[in-house]
């Protein structure tokens, strides 16, 4: 493996200003974070704090939206995420997909104006339990993945994909690492179809229950570059237990 693991913390809606300390510890656990790239995505109201403590750990917002010309009460756009001091964002995370009726194409607008103004996007796709009992799983995360996919030249550049199975989000079950090797290379594939060979580099992330005891196990998965962490991320403890994980992988 060429990368350093990608493990990136998505906070979800948590984060006070109490939690400042949970971001400087990560932060400053520098030997470990030579052997992975670390980065948390906090909401929106704590970006420009963890960004002004930290100083090797990415950071990035979990949604954006597309300047289109209208007013968007309540909204945040990609140009603010950036102004706000995050380096990418994610999008197209199955709660929004559910909660908030994201589609594919709203996806691919979003990624294509995020890129636009210099951030990295973090796309997800994941299928449901009933498709993976019903043996549609790969069937519908190339689907998802076609559909959310930003086009033009240069966006694998900036481009990681992160597999998440909807029913391993926040549930303590996940795939096997089998499982997750085959998602993980028929992402592949698809992104090579798509960008060509500028889609070797791009990273594939494993998202859905990551913990201290998983984390080693699934990042021996065939083509994991990494993980996407939801609730073990809050906590300096178990987060810098992933990362140690990584770390040890990564060397
Ligand atoms: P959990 O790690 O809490 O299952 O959440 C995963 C996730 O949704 C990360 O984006």
């Amino acid at each position: 493996m060429t990368q350093r693991p990608y493990i990136v913390g998505n906070w979800k809606m948590n984060g006070m200003r109490a939690m400042l300390g949970e971001a400087r510890a990560i932060d400053r656990a520098a030997e470990r974070l030579i052997k992975a790239e670390v980065a948390l995505a906090p909401p929106f109201t704590m970006i420009h704090a963890i960004r002004r403590e930290a100083q090797l750990i990415g950071v990035g917002a979990q949604n954006c939206q597309p300047e289109d010309g209208l007013e968007h009460t309540g909204e945040i756009s990609p140009a603010m995420v950036k102004d706000a001091g995050a380096g990418f964002v994610i999008l197209g995370h199955c709660e929004r997909r559910a909660h908030h009726h994201e589609t594919d194409a709203m996806i691919k607008a979003k990624a294509e104006a995020a890129l636009a103004v210099g951030l990295g996007v973090i796309v997800c796709v994941g299928e449901t339990g009933e498709q993976r009992k019903a043996g549609q799983a790969e069937q519908a995360i190339a689907a998802r993945l076609k559909g959310s996919l930003p086009g033009g030249d240069n966006a694998a550049e900036k481009l990681t994909v992160a597999y998440e199975p909807i029913w391993a989000v926040g549930s303590g079950r996940t795939p096997t690492p089998d499982e997750i090797g085959a998602v993980h290379r028929m992402i592949r594939s698809q992104l090579m179809e798509t960008y060509g060979e500028g889609a070797a580099a791009v990273r594939i992330l494993y998202g859905g229950s990551v913990n201290v005891e998983n984390a080693a196990e699934l990042l021996s998965a065939d083509e994991v570059g990494g993980v996407l962490v939801g609730g073990a991320s809050r906590s300096a403890e178990s987060f810098l237990g992933i990362i140690a994980a990584a770390a040890e992988r990564g060397s």
